[in-house]
């Protein structure tokens, strides 16, 4: 299969249906190109006018198994033959018992665990900051700049990504500061690694720590292994080491937010794996069930020690849901793991080449099937270059593939896991061709 651009784009009943969406949707998504979507298999999308297109943005880094896998759908009809929902929070079924179990498992971190379901990625956030709070008994959180965990007021008081997602939302919830993250590509403190010997965690017990924020007072760091939304950004191990220790040190919870970087897409189920670190509490979404909502948090059973009542949710955990996830980890583990792993250590390959050829691309990251393109105004500068990158956007997806973007000058290459060798060929061709016009 290829793309294949048949009308102008968008062709006339996207158009119709476009048009209808700007009267009765919410102003507030964040669409960046007219694309509306009929169908999908695989890696492959086809819009309402029947134009085809590569998917190397997967729905955010959600459909993990691609398009409508067969063992997933077929995992999804035959739960939705025996029942819809059964409320986890009042009664029990097999099928989510078993997914926790299959979590469990997963997770590398020592002695029993446990998992509490949820229905999105900003839900799990919630959860992981009500965990924290209460197994603690204390108040405060540090999250870091360019981190997304999410819009409801708790995962958005974490969130440090883009001024727009918190303007006129305030007042947010109170007790989170935010420190520099380790963004060596544009080292917050003007730094050079390794000659700055981590000053981003040296900051965090020097300066945070002696002047405004007691230690003892603080519940968790809140960390993406890897960064998303803020530009696809992979700290050195050093950080997730440091971070680690510095909890250690003062008793406070390490939560990897893993709700993009989890299942698989690095090429290990957990990003904070590549890291060698044990966190207290991963939160999970997106690709866990290859589309259909759900999400969870693992911690362990030392950690999960909330009573009785004190936190619950009707749909959390839903059993068609669960029946998604379990037929994707089925498959992560038999072979998309491994797949992640070589065709993102390939297409990395290649989109690295383009450091040296062309101007705009500033930087090549990323660890598996998450892999960032940051494009700069030249090499000198290395100014951020968000109108180009958004053109290379635009462009891609006329040429019929659809990538997004993160950060204010990063393209994220976040494909399904089963994409091919010729499916990545085709994509970087196309990226390559857009991207070598913007030559001046
Ligand atoms: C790292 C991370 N955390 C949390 C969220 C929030 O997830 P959701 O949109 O499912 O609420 C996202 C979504 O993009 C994310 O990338």
């Amino acid at each position: 299969m290829y793309p294949k651009i048949k009308t102008s784009l968008p062709g006339p009943i996207a158009r119709k249906i476009i048009q209808k969406d700007e009267k009765y949707m919410s102003p507030s998504y964040t669409r960046d190109y007219p694309f509306v979507m009929d169908h999908g298999k695989g890696c492959f999308v086809t819009d309402v006018d029947g134009n085809v297109f590569l998917d190397f943005a997967a729905g955010i880094a959600v459909c993990a198994t691609g398009h409508s896998h067969p063992n997933v759908v077929k995992a999804i009809r035959d739960q939705a033959g025996r029942f819809l929902h059964m409320s986890g929070t009042d009664f029990y079924y097999d099928i989510q018992v078993r997914l926790a179990e299959e979590l469990s498992k997963a997770l590398p971190l020592k002695g029993r665990k446990r998992v509490f379901f949820t229905n999105s990625g900003a839900e799990a956030i919630e959860a992981a900051m009500k965990l924290a709070r209460y197994h603690t008994m204390r108040h405060q959180f540090i999250a870091f700049f360019n981190a997304f965990h999410g819009r409801t007021l708790g995962a958005l008081s974490l969130t440090g990504s883009k001024i727009i997602q918190k303007k006129g939302f305030y007042p947010l919830v109170p007790g989170v500061v935010h420190v520099p993250y380790a963004y060596c590509y544009r080292c917050p403190y003007n730094l050079k690694y390794d000659s700055c010997c981590l000053y981003c965690l040296k900051y965090i017990e020097d300066m945070l720590f002696l002047k405004t924020v007691d230690p003892d007072d603080v519940a968790a760091i809140f960390v993406e292994p890897i960064q998303g939304e803020g530009g696809y950004v992979v700290p050195p191990v050093e950080f997730m080491v440091g971070l680690r220790r510095i909890c250690d040190r003062y008793g406070i919870l390490l939560v990897c937010d893993e709700v993009q970087s989890g299942m698989g897409r690095t090429g290990r189920m957990f990003a904070v794996e590549h890291f060698g670190v044990e966190p207290d509490i991963v939160c999970l979404a997106k690709g866990i069930a290859s589309g259909m909502p759900l999400g969870a948090i693992i911690a362990s059973a030392e950690v999960m020690t909330w009573q009785y009542g004190s936190h619950a949710s009707t749909f959390g955990g839903n059993p068609v849901s669960c029946a998604a996830a379990l037929a994707t980890v089925d498959l992560l583990n038999k072979k998309l793991m491994k797949n992640a792993e070589k065709m993102g250590a390939y297409i990395k390959k290649r989109l690295t080449s383009f450091i040296d050829k062309y101007q705009c691309v500033g930087d090549v990251r990323g660890i598996g099937l998450m892999i960032g393109v940051e494009i700069i105004k030249n090499k000198k500068s290395m100014e951020m270059a968000p109108d180009i990158r958004n053109r290379i956007i635009n462009q891609c997806f006329k040429n019929g593939l659809l990538i997004l973007g993160c950060g204010p000058n990063t393209i994220r290459i976040a494909p399904p896991l089963i994409v091919n060798k010729k499916e990545a060929d085709i994509a970087i061709d196309i990226l390559e061709k857009v991207i070598a016009r913007e030559r001046r």
